[in-house]
């Protein structure tokens, strides 16, 4: 049995969640959430997010914050498992690199590394900040005239032992497996950056600090030199495979994806690749690496003060419905090589176009007139063929507008669900496949279109008035309303990963939610055996999005 594995970055336990962490972690829901429903078999995916924690700030915040470095990080990984869980995120761990469980493992990788001589200890020489207690890297120094970039103190040429990985060793088959897509690293265009940099040739990574007199004891070692703490980094991306290191999770590696923005795509395509293959483990099948949210024009700084944190993304989604922002964040979000901007004004239009005017309106007016001309419940079946030699419903409908003194577009038009809503389905999979998870969940807008687009054709609300005069008005009615509602059913599919609480609204109303263990292709196919069965009772429901107005006043984030 295949299996799906994606992970997040770690975030750092020392920033407040915010709409780039809450985007990321998205990513990776609803594709997580598809792959659940494309294979029926929820045990099969894996998904991990988790928090970054033993960075050098974290001892300095923790500090001015007056407390010890695990208490600010407990408190901090709480925020993020918060923030995720008001987001409707479904991660199935939540990893901390505080755990023993991480520790234990990371060491010994590193130490495995170490007997390998893949880690070897050399001589590291930098311009060292005593203002500061640290390295500032050449470009900078060079660029502040060898001066603290910070105090403007003098700096000082420094060399210190430490350990270092042999990246240089991998220079070649690096290129090899990203140049041949072995390991995908996507979109295109960060792929071909990727690749001009390591023709440039690769050195080796400094991977230990040595612990200085008074630093706390915050890090892990170095297994084999306790005198030296492991570089953040490094330990911090063993946390994808620490995490599914076990009897019960190994079958998880190697991961399906690894997501997140381009600031750390070298890490993640180059440097944990090739810690992979000297530990002598798979590569990770995809890195894909996403642009940046930046709002109403402008980057997102701690000094401009202007980042969307998880409050305000809250507060909309107290406002429109967390599925909204889901939607939003996901449709309109930096997938792909372009920043995306978050502005109130799109927010509302974007609202407005896909799920008021659409997806919900769609399945409310369908539930409605359900409702209103069938009694409640579907009374007939059909093959959702319209406008074929032979199907009369149409043909009906077109009778009934032309009784009602209405104009037909075009008389010969045909509508073909099987074949749209399998079209769609396929594109959604393949999607799914190239990371395009926006592309993936708007085969389901897609389909919700097209039985629009019959409804506004075939006009059901003029037949409806005609019932008594036309002979077989009643069953053109329900022939035409069994499509759509059929067709919404597996737009609904499509969907969910995106909108999983508003499209389980709509299961509820229409006794359809998926059964377990059916992958997707069973379930999306049009009057299959999962379709809407003859006799279903359909529930009408209020509008599922209510029309937004853009003249409001933005939602604020709450300061409680
Ligand atoms: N701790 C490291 C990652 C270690 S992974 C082994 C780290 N943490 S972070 O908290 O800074 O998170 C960076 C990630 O947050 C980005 O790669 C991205 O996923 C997300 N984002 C942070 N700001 C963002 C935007 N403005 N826009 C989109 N995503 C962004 O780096």
């Amino acid at each position: 049995m295949s299996t799906y594995y994606i992970t997040t970055p770690i975030y750092y336990v020392n920033d407040r969640p915010h709409i780039g962490h809450c985007y990321t972690t998205l990513l990776a829901d609803v594709a997580a959430r598809f792959q659940r429903l494309r294979h029926g078999s929820p045990d099969d995916v894996f998904f991990l997010t988790g928090t970054d924690e033993h960075a050098e700030k974290v001892v300095q915040s923790a500090s001015d914050n007056g407390m010890s470095p695990i208490q600010w990080a407990d408190r901090n990984a709480d925020e993020f498992r918060k923030a995720f869980g008001a987001m409707d995120f479904t991660n199935d761990d939540f990893v901390r690199t505080t755990e023993d469980r991480h520790k234990t493992k990371a060491s010994a990788y590193i130490q495995q590394l170490v007997d390998s001589g893949d880690i070897e200890l050399g001589d590291y020489e930098g311009w060292w900040d005593a203002s500061q207690e640290e390295y500032v890297p050449e470009n900078t120094a060079r660029e502040h005239d060898y001066k603290s970039p910070v105090t403007g103190r003098e700096l000082e040429k420094r060399t210190e032992q430490n350990y270092f990985f042999r990246l240089d060793k991998y220079e070649s088959w690096l290129r090899e497996q990203i140049e041949s897509d072995t390991i995908r690293v996507l979109p295109g265009a960060r792929k071909n950056e990727v690749l001009g940099r390591i023709r440039q040739g690769l050195q080796k990574v400094p991977v230990s600090r040595k612990i200085k007199e008074g630093d706390t004891d915050w890090g892990i070692r170095m297994p084999n030199d306790p005198e030296h703490r492991i570089y953040v980094w490094i330990e911090a991306l063993c946390n994808y495979l620490t995490t599914v290191d076990t009897d019960e999770r190994e079958r998880f590696w190697p991961a399906d994806v690894h997501v997140m923005a381009k600031d750390i795509l070298w890490f993640h395509a180059v440097i944990w690749p090739a810690m992979l293959k000297a530990l002598d483990r798979p590569a990770p099948k995809t890195v894909y690496a996403h642009a940046y949210w930046i709002r109403e024009g402008r980057k997102m700084s701690k000094s401009l003060g202007n980042f969307i944190e998880i409050e305000l993304l809250e507060a909309y989604c107290k406002k429109y419905s967390t599925d909204a922002v889901r939607w939003y964040l996901l449709t309109q979000g930096p997938l792909g090589a372009n920043d995306a901007d978050f502005a109130h004004e799109h927010f509302v239009e974007m609202y407005n176009a896909d799920l008021a005017n659409s997806v919900g309106n769609s399945m409310s007016r369908v539930g409605n007139m359900i409702d209103k001309y069938l009694g409640g419940e579907l009374t007939m079946l059909c093959n959702g063929e319209f406008g074929f030699p032979g199907g009369s419903a149409l043909q009906t409908a077109r009778t009934a507008l032309a009784n009602a003194g209405k104009p037909v577009d075009d008389p010969d038009r045909t509508f073909h669900f099987p074949e749209i809503t399998k079209a769609a389905v396929e594109r959604a999979i393949a999607s799914a496949d190239a990371f395009e998870v926006d592309e993936m969940a708007r085969q389901g807008l897609a389909v919700v279109r097209a039985v629009d687009e019959f409804i506004s054709y075939a006009a059901p609300f003029t037949l409806a008035k005609q019932l008594d005069e036309l002979e077989d008005g009643t069953h053109a009615l329900a022939t035409i309303l069994y499509s759509c509602a059929e067709s919404l059913r597996i737009a609904s599919l499509l969907l969910a990963p995106a909108m999983p609480t508003k499209m389980g609204e709509l299961w509820a109303r229409w006794g359809c939610a998926p059964s377990a263990g059916v992958p997707l292709a069973d379930l999306a196919e049009f009057g299959g055996a999962h379709k809407l069965k003859k006799g279903q009772r359909i529930t009408k429901g209020d509008a599922l999005f209510m029309r937004a107005d853009v003249k409001e006043e933005p939602p604020v984030a709450s300061t409680d």
